[in-house]
C-alpha cells in the first residue's frame, strides 16, 4: 500500500490557501484510506540545485558508473523520486504565481523528472513510470481562472496536469480556493474552495 505525498510550496504557512485547500483534501483522503501514511515534502522550504551541467549530466550517467561527487549531488533528487514512487496519492498545493507555479515547485519537477527512473520512451514516445497513481491539485489564487475571461492564462493546471501525465500518471483532480483577491467573491473564495473538496 503506497502513502499519500502531499506537496506544499507556499511558504505562508498558516495564512497559505494551497496549504489549507491540500490539508482538506488530504483529510478527507485518510477518511477513506485511515491507514494510509501521510509524508508530506515542503518544497518551498529548501534550497534546489538548479539544472546546472553537472546535475543533468549525473541523471544521465547509469548508476553504476556514478562518481561519489555525483552521488552527493543527487542526493536530494534521489529523495524525491522515492517518495513519489512510494506514494499512490500525491496532492500538489500550487499557489499561482505570474500565471505559472512557483519555482520551488519547478525545482521539483525537474528533480522528479529523471531519465530510466521516472521516465522512459518507447517507439520514439515518453512512457512516464510512475503508473497506477492518482494526482491532486491544490490550487489557490488572487484571480478566477477555472472559468470567465482569465481560464485561459492559467498555465499552472495544464502544465502540471501534463507534467504528472508525462510522468505516468494522468489521473488528475484539481480543486481551487480561486477569487480571493477579487471584491465580489473574496469573502466567499475560502468557504467555496474548502466545499468544493467535500464530494471527495
Ligand atoms: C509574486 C506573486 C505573484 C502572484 N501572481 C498571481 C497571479 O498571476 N494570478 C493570481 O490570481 N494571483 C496571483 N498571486 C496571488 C496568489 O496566487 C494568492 O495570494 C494565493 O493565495 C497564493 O497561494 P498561498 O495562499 O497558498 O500562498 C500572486 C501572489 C504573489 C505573491
Amino acid at each position: 500500500m503506497g502513502n499519500i505525498l502531499h506537496i506544499i510550496s507556499s511558504a505562508r504557512g498558516e495564512s497559505s490557501n494551497s496549504i489549507l485547500l491540500g490539508n482538506r483534501i488530504v483529510e478527507k483522503l485518510r477518511q477513506r484510506h485511515p491507514d494510509k501514511e501521510v509524508v508530506v515534502n515542503d518544497v518551498a522550504g529548501q534550497s534546489w540545485e538548479w539544472l546546472h551541467t553537472n546535475l543533468v549530466n549525473a541523471y544521465r550517467t547509469p548508476p553504476d558508473a556514478l562518481t561519489s561527487e555525483q552521488l552527493t549531488l543527487l542526493e536530494t533528487s534521489d529523495m524525491a523520486v522515492a517518495q513519489l514512487q512510494a506514494a499512490d496519492i500525491v496532492v500538489i498545493g500550487v499557489p499561482l504565481y505570474n500565471f505559472n507555479i512557483p519555482a520551488p515547485l519547478k525545482a521539483w519537477i525537474d528533480h522528479v523528472v529523471r531519465p530510466a527512473k521516472t521516465v522512459t520512451y518507447k517507439d520514439g514516445r515518453p512512457a512516464g513510470m510512475l503508473s497506477g497513481k492518482k494526482a491532486y491539485l491544490a490550487i489557490a489564487s488572487n484571480g478566477i481562472y477555472s472559468e470567465g475571461p482569465m481560464a485561459a492564462f492559467d498555465f499552472a493546471a495544464p502544465y502540471l496536469r501534463y507534467m504528472l501525465e508525462f510522468l505516468g500518471i494522468p489521473d488528475v483532480t484539481t480543486y481551487r480556493i480561486e477569487g480571493a483577491g477579487m471584491t465580489a467573491t473574496r469573502e466567499t473564495a475560502v468557504e467555496k474552495g474548502l466545499a468544493s473538496v467535500e464530494s471527495l
